[in-house]
């Protein structure tokens, strides 16, 4: 089954189309593997989310695009034009950003154990929010701020306790996370007066991320209500009043048959249920309203985004299964082999036929996990044909490696049926650029 969604057609040639451009057409123009972008669609889904906080809660609030999602200089680009703002989680994701002509003060650090030369990075170019999340952090980012006779405006990752119903890999609002401080033993609590101890942070709030690809209305809902408690207590217990909460991101899309299709106002209802149960909860718990942030990443680009690969090899074990090669694998694409991820694919030349087989995709690496996937519904395929899998915008590029010195494919942006790169095609000197031989080997 191919959704279109406004982005994927089939043309009078019967060849898959995305964003107006042939995906035979782009095959033969930049090479595959080829990653590909729809850019109206990313710009639609950046929006509705602006314009949902913008509509519903009095524009109090910002987006923040999860860079992790796919971070390249064109995407923050847009992000900028958008006006929304960004989330970035390493020196790397800061400096492309700025390079990108990013605002600064849009920009949200995060991570785990944020490393002492990337929060110096992020207090010189001034961003405009830290999310703290360990005491080694504030500590760092106490005595960067101090140096710098600034007062830095941080946020506290807290673990409201909620169990989103996805894959478990990508739970991070478990009791057993590294994510966060934990509501429920106190951690949060003590985490809190920890960082108001602080004479040059300033704390203006809590935030969560209680997981990714979720489905379920209700868990966001739950994690509001659990972080509005937590609000309301820590007004109580310590005198101090949030005001902001950021909610992370997490909402699902659609990968293959069995995932809900949502459509862009779909998303706009997670997020009007968000701010109401925001709206309810302050009034109710006498607390005022914070500006809201939201950091979806996967909604915004997952389904913009295609990677199109030449059908090579193809063997057939008789009674067991058909194996389909492609030109790329794992190295563009390690989320089968990491998550057992579920994909859609269509034969992009002959997108018009009925599928007649089951096979699966398999990579080009030295390695037997490295598959696409296994159960895709295709037309007999054979060597040549350009294969587009689906719903690969989120998590594939920027999670792509150069195993087995392979390439790590080009980008491209289509708007109105044009094309331009955003990524560049790779090189083998770019492979080899960083290696050295000491004296003692040659
Ligand atoms: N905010 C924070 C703090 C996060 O940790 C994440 C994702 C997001 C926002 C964006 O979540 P999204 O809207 O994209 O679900 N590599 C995995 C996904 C890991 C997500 C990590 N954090 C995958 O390929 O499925």
């Amino acid at each position: 089954m191919i959704h279109t969604r406004d982005t994927l057609f089939v043309n009078e040639k019967g060849h898959l189309t995305i964003g107006g451009a042939d995906c035979v057409d782009l095959a033969e123009q930049f090479g595959t593997p080829l990653y590909v972008f729809d850019e109206r669609y990313i710009r639609r889904m950046m929006r509705i989310y602006q314009d949902t906080i913008n509509a519903e809660y009095d524009g109090h609030g910002l987006v923040l695009y999860a860079s992790k999602a796919f971070s390249c200089e064109a995407i923050y680009a847009i992000a900028r034009q958008e006006g929304i703002g960004v989330d970035v989680v390493s020196g790397g994701e800061l400096y492309t950003a700025k390079k990108a002509g990013f605002p600064a003060e849009k920009i949200t650090m995060h991570g785990n154990n944020k490393l002492p030369h990337e929060i110096s990075e992020a207090l010189s170019c001034g961003v405009g929010m830290i999310v703290v999340d360990a005491h080694s952090e504030a500590d760092l980012i106490e005595a960067e701020a101090k140096k710098r006779g600034i007062i830095q405006d941080v946020m506290i990752r807290i673990n409201p306790g909620v169990e989103a119903h996805t894959h478990a890999y990508v739970q991070t609002a478990t009791p057993d996370s590294k994510f966060g401080f934990s509501v429920a033993n106190g951690a949060a609590e003590e985490m809190t007066g920890y960082v108001l101890s602080k004479p040059h942070l300033r704390l203006r709030g809590y935030h969560c991320h209680i997981g990714s690809q979720i489905f379920e209305k209700q868990s966001f809902v739950f994690a509001v209500q659990k972080n509005l408690a937590f609000m309301a207590e820590m007004k109580t217990k310590l005198g101090f009043e949030a005001d902001s909460l950021n909610m992370g991101g997490g909402f699902g899309i659609w990968y293959a048959e069995g995932d809900a299709m949502i459509d862009v106002e779909g998303y706009a209802d997670y997020l009007k249920a968000l701010l109401s149960t925001i709206k309810e909860g302050c009034k109710t718990l006498g607390l005022r309203l914070p500006f809201v942030y939201l950091e979806p990443g996967r909604s915004i680009v997952g389904e913009a985004g295609i990677t199109l690969y030449t059908v090579g090899a193809i063997k057939e074990i008789p009674g067991i299964r058909k194996y389909v090669a492609i030109d790329g694998g794992m190295f563009d694409n390690p989320r089968y082999a990491l998550y057992q991820s579920k994909y859609t694919a269509v034969l992009a030349n002959r997108a018009a036929e009925e599928p007649t087989e089951l096979v699966s995709i398999a990579g080009k690496c030295c390695e037997s996990g490295d598959l696409i996937g296994t159960d895709f519904n295709l037309p007999a395929a054979g060597t040549g044909d350009i294969l587009a899998v689906l719903s690969t915008g989120a998590y594939n590029y920027s999670m792509a490696s150069n195993y087995n010195r392979n390439f790590i494919p080009p980008a491209v942006l289509v708007k109105d049926g044009k094309a331009d790169y955003i990524v560049r095609p790779q090189s083998y000197e770019d492979l080899v650029r960083n290696d050295v031989i000491p004296d003692r080997l040659k």
